[in-house]
């Protein structure tokens, strides 16, 4: 683990603590919606819809049932599918999934199917599905669609090593406590989320991803993308095979 990681870690494993601290923003709905007592259906929230679709999620089971119940639909059974702009949740750290969780709840990240899932969360809900996500081992990426452009993966070790990717994600990207495993995340996925943070509109748990990309040009973030979606660990850091 990094010592940034370590130091983060330290204010950061009273959850219930962290999870207080962070104040919902500019009059957010505080509550979800009372749930119905429906059987629970995952029911995905219809996409462009004006309305804040909502979510009904099971209230019983473990949460390996109720991943696979709700979750599964979108993130694939194992936590990874390979739909460009749905993230790989497979060997995601606990702290890291919990704060995401916590920030789509509470508004602060913006996705509409996203944020209709986690509205619909306990606190208690926040905690299991994190649990059970890191408890899903990282599953190999199968090999890009289109090939690796020579010139992007030459540069991306570079561009990573100035701006100290790897100090924080770790040698082999994999991440861990609140910092995301990387390695083997979808390309798409990847350079909207970097541009969101440069642009603003994903802000982070912290500032730590906004101060470091905040002076990367698009094209850089985007050379990133492409370099990080085909890292295979850290024998393949300075080639990217
Ligand atoms: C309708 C599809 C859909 C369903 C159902 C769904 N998700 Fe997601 N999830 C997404 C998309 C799309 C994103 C990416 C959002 C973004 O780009 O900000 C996402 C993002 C996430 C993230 C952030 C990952 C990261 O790397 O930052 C977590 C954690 C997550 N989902 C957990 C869950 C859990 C737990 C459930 C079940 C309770 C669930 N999702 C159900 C579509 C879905
Ligand atoms: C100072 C530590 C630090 C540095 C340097 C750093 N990161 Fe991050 N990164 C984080 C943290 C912490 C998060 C979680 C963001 C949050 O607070 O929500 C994150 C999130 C991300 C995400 C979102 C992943 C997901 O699943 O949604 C991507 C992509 C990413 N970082 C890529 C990079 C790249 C590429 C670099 C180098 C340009 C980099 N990071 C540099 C700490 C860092």
């Amino acid at each position: 683990m990094t010592r940034w990681a370590v130091g983060l870690l330290s204010c950061a494993v009273a959850v219930a603590a962290v999870l207080m601290a962070v104040a919902p923003r500019g009059g957010e709905q505080k509550k979800p919606p009372a749930a119905p007592a429906a059987p629970a259906a995952p029911a995905a929230p219809a996409a462009g819809s004006g309305t804040q679709a909502t979510v009904t999620l099971p209230a019983t089971g473990t949460y390996a049932q109720r991943f696979a119940a709700v979750c599964a639909a979108c993130h694939g059974a194992n936590g990874r599918i390979e739909t460009p702009l749905t993230p790989v949740l497979a060997g995601q750290p606990s702290l890291y999934v919990i704060t995401q969780l916590f920030l789509f709840r509470e508004g602060r990240r913006n996705n509409e199917a996203m944020t209709a899932v986690a509205k619909a969360m306990t606190d208690d809900d926040l905690r299991g599905y994190s649990d059970f996500i890191a408890t899903l081992p990282p599953v190999p990426a199968p090999p890009p669609a289109t090939p690796p452009d020579p010139i992007r993966m030459a540069r991306g070790p570079a561009l990573a090593e100035q701006h100290k990717c790897l100090f924080c994600h770790g040698a082999g990207l994999a991440g861990g406590e609140q910092v995301p495993r990387i390695e083997g995340q979808h390309e798409a996925y990847l350079q909207a989320s970097l541009r969101g943070f440069r642009e603003g509109t994903r802000p982070g748990y912290t500032q730590a991803m906004t101060a470091a990309v905040s002076q990367i040009p698009p094209e850089d973030l985007d050379t990133l993308a492409h370099y990080v979606a085909r890292f295979r660990g850290p024998a393949g850091a300075l080639t990217g095979k």
